[in-house]
C-alpha cells in the first residue's frame, strides 16, 4: 500500500453518519434523522461550500466529552492507519466547540487521549488549531489567546470555513502572534477564492503550505512563485467534486498540478462527507484521472517532504515511498 502523509483533514469532518447517531443518541442531540444511511444521503449533492458547512457546523452539536473527542479522532486514526497513512497532521475546529458551550479542555484532552494512542500504535500524529474565517481576525486572535494554555496539544494553526469575503489578511495579527508562539501556518485558500487569496496567504500570513490552491492555477505568476518556492499544496479532489468547485473529477486539475512542477499532496479533507478517506482519493485520481503510480509515488514523496516531521522521520518515510514506487 501506498505509504502517505495525510495533510489536509479535519476531524470534525470526519463524523460518520454511525458515529453521529450514536453521540447523539448517548447525548441526548435532536438529529434530522437516526437513520446513519439517510443522514448519508443527505450528503450527496451540497450546492457549495457554505451548504456542506451548515451541515458540518449542525452535527457537531452531538459532540459534548472528552469522550466524544477521543472517539471521534481515534476512528479517524484507526481508518488512517489502515489506508496506509504515516503522518496525520489533523486540522480541528474550536471555536465551533466554543460555541457548542464545550470547553478547550475538553476538545483537546479527548482528541490529545485518542492521538497519544496514536502514536503509541506507530501512528505519526499532530493538531493543528483552525481559525474560523467568518469569525474574523479579532475571534481568531482570541482563540489563539484561550489555546496557548494548551500548546502542547497542537503544532500550528489554520484558516478554514466560508473563504470568499474573508480575506487572510484580516488575520495578520493572528498568525503573527502563531509565529511567535514558533507554530506552524497554513491556511485554506483558492477553494472558492481566487488566486488574490493565495497570494495574500503567503504576503500577509506567511504561510508554509496552501490547502487547496485550485484557484492559484488561473495565475501563471503566482503558479511560477508556488513552483519555485516549493509551497505545497493540500488538494482534496472528491472534496472539490463534492462542493461544485470542480464539475466532475475527470476534470479536476491535480494533472495539471504536477505536470507544472507543484508540490501537490492529496488529501480526504472531510470523509464522512465527500464520499471516502485517503485511500478512495487515490482510487478516484488513479482510475478517473489516469494518474499512473508513478504519480501517486510523486504525490507521497511530496506529501513527506511537505510535513511538519522531523527529518529523520522524512528520509525513512521517503524511502518506503521510493520502495513502493520500485515496486
Ligand atoms: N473548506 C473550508 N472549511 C472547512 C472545510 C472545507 O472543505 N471543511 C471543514 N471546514
Ligand atoms: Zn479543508
Amino acid at each position: 500500500m501506498l505509504p502517505l502523509a495525510e495533510l489536509h483533514l479535519h476531524v470534525e469532518g470526519t463524523l460518520e453518519a454511525d458515529l453521529l447517531v450514536t453521540l447523539a443518541r448517548r447525548n441526548d442531540v435532536p438529529l434530522p434523522s437516526y437513520d446513519p444511511a439517510e443522514l448519508t444521503a443527505r450528503y450527496a449533492n451540497f450546492g457549495d461550500l457554505q451548504a456542506f458547512l451548515d451541515v458540518y457546523y449542525a452535527n457537531l452539536a452531538v459532540l459534548r466529552t472528552e469522550q466524544d473527542f477521543h472517539d471521534l479522532a481515534a476512528a479517524y486514526v484507526t481508518r488512517a492507519a489502515a489506508a496506509g497513512v504515516r503522518r496525520a497532521e489533523i486540522f480541528c475546529d474550536p471555536q465551533t466547540h466554543l460555541a457548542n458551550g464545550v470547553p478547550l479542555e475538553v476538545v483537546f484532552g479527548g482528541l490529545g487521549a485518542a492521538l497519544a494512542e496514536a502514536r503509541a500504535n506507530g501512528l505519526s500524529a499532530d493538531l493543528i488549531v483552525c481559525f474560523l474565517r467568518d469569525l474574523g481576525g479579532d475571534a481568531a486572535e482570541e482563540l489563539l489567546r484561550q489555546a496557548l494554555p494548551f500548546r502542547e496539544h497542537f503544532i500550528g494553526v489554520g484558516l478554514d470555513s466560508a473563504e470568499v469575503g474573508w480575506p487572510p489578511a484580516l488575520f495578520r495579527r493572528a498568525y503573527e502572534m502563531a509565529a511567535a508562539e514558533g507554530l506552524h501556518r497554513v491556511a485554506h485558500a483558492g477553494e472558492e477564492g481566487g488566486p488574490e487569496y493565495v497570494r495574500e496567504a503567503l504576503d500577509a500570513l506567511g504561510v508554509e503550505r496552501i490547502d487547496h490552491g485550485n484557484r492559484a492555477l488561473e495565475d501563471a505568476d503566482l503558479v511560477a512563485r508556488l513552483r519555485d518556492e516549493r509551497v505545497p499544496l493540500t488538494v482534496c479532489p472528491l472534496s472539490n467534486v463534492a462542493l461544485k468547485g470542480v464539475a466532475r473529477i475527470e476534470e479536476h486539475p491535480l494533472p495539471r498540478m504536477l505536470e507544472l512542477g507543484l508540490v501537490a499532496t492529496l488529501n480526504s479533507d472531510d470523509p464522512a462527507y465527500f464520499g471516502g478517506g485517503i485511500d478512495a482519493n487515490v482510487a478516484a485520481v488513479r482510475t478517473s484521472l489516469g494518474l499512473t503510480d508513478d504519480d501517486l509515488a510523486t504525490l507521497a514523496a511530496n506529501s513527506f517532504e511537505a510535513a511538519f516531521i522531523g527529518e529523520t522521520d522524512r528520509a525513512r518515510w521517503l524511502a518506503e515511498v521510493a520502495a513502493w514506487r520500485a515496486g
